[in-house]
């Protein structure tokens, strides 16, 4: 929740206008203030009731307005800002701020606002590769504004290529990294594992297994919002990761066990998710027979124990963090990983309990450690993350 927050959406004249009236009902639900800024062109995109109704609050387009509750509204909005975020931000707009041009009333705040500045240029790629919208937006930089990197992508006027703003979620990400957590986890490195691996039968067919992701989407997710350096090894999954995360794309166990290895070395966590045994499959052919589909036999073959290899590397600084998947026996059998492999907590839950498993938002977990025993209700996968982050960080 962002209750007291005060979150200024600053909206520009471009057609991704609309997608904010999303974020602003996103924020909203998050119990902030939010308050939106409009230039006059982009009141052509969509209509200020859109963002009143939202948000409960009136819709700032007019610096000279005189029914405002402050007498100097711009200033006293930009004092109480705990973050703006202009998005789409026009050419026109970045080359405004970027000039100390303050002309209207959402220039004009943003020249007030002593708070973080998140600027989202949105514009047709040539606009976008104009040299002079380029130095602006290195000027943007210069002056510790964020500036989020433009998708590439099929764009309003037709043409494809770099320009698309990010979508809701990615913008909604940028502002929680600043204004939600403290930064409690500033300065630690973490490394997280998930998704499925793939393993290749034939150039067309692969074995795989029950997992989305999700789970360790949200733990990097969640580190990456209270401060951490993190890095997301991820097999193919359907999400978008996070920003501020170093994502390292993998298909099979044998790249995920690489990937792993070249980077644990350095962490303070290293939280392994997916708790899924992984097999390679290892052919054979009924030789008396024409070589054919008909006479495969597919014998399969553990892949390497990613968190056993762990467990035997890490040094006594280093946390390491295992999932355990049960279907019974759940206590005994996370326990007895947990001791095996030589992980400082695990995460054991059972796929067969209502609420946790694959594919879904929740989970319920119990957290073991070697003394303790904590079991959680059912959370989301992003609470899930919250609390095993605050729990890991007292652990040594
Ligand atoms: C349909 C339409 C779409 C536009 N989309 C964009 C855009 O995505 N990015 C941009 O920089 N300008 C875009 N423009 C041009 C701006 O609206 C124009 O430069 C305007 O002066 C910007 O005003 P503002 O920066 O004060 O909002 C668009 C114009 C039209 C008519």
């Amino acid at each position: 929740m962002l209750k007291g927050k005060t979150i200024v959406l600053a909206v520009t004249g471009s057609i991704a206008a609309y997608k904010i009236a999303n974020l602003a009902s996103m924020l909203k639900k998050l119990q902030c203030d939010v308050q939106v800024l409009m230039t006059k062109n982009a009141t052509n995109f969509i209509n200020p009731i859109t963002f009143e109704t939202l948000t409960g609050n009136k819709c700032l387009v007019d610096t000279f307005d005189r029914n405002f509750q402050y007498s100097v509204e711009h200033v006293a909005l930009a004092k109480r800002a705990d973050v703006v975020l202009v998005a789409p931000a026009s050419a026109n707009v970045i080359g405004k701020i970027a000039n100390g041009i303050a002309d209207d009333m959402l220039t004009t705040t943003i020249m007030a606002c002593p708070c973080k500045k998140i600027i989202s240029p949105a514009m047709n790629t040539n606009m976008y590769y104009n040299p002079i919208v380029q130095d602006n937006i290195a000027k943007l930089k210069r002056f510790d504004m964020e500036v989020i990197e433009p998708d590439n992508g099929y764009l309003a006027c037709g043409d494809i290529g770099a320009g698309k703003m990010p979508s809701e979620t990615v913008l909604l990400d940028y502002i929680l990294r600043e204004v939600q957590y403290d930064k409690d986890l500033a300065g630690k490195k973490v490394l997280v594992t998930a998704g499925p691996t793939r393993e290749a039968i034939d150039p067309v067919r692969y074995i795989t297994n029950h997992s989305t992701g999700k789970m360790g989407y949200a733990i990097a997710r969640d580190c990456m919002l209270r401060g951490a350096d993190v890095t997301l090894v991820s097999g193919k999954t359907s999400i978008t990761p996070p920003p501020f995360v170093k994502v390292v794309d993998v298909v099979s166990a044998a790249d995920m066990f690489e990937a792993v290895k070249d980077s644990y070395k350095d962490m303070d966590y290293i939280i392994k998710t997916a708790a899924v045994a992984d097999y390679t499959p290892a052919i054979t052919y009924d030789n008396k027979v024409k070589k054919s589909d008909d006479d495969m036999s597919i014998a399969l073959k553990r892949t390497t124990d990613i968190l056993k290899y762990l467990g035997e590397h890490k040094s006594d600084s280093q946390i390491l963090v295992g999932f355990s998947m049960e279907t019974e026996n759940m206590i005994e059998n996370s326990r007895t990983k947990l001791e095996k492999k030589n992980l400082d907590m695990i995460l054991a839950n059972n796929v067969k309990d209502e609420g946790a498993g694959f594919g879904i938002d929740t989970n319920k977990v119990t957290l073991i450690t070697k003394d303790t025993l904590t079991p959680l209700p059912v959370m989301t996968k992003s609470e899930v993350a919250h609390t095993l982050m605050d729990t890991i960080k007292n652990l040594k």
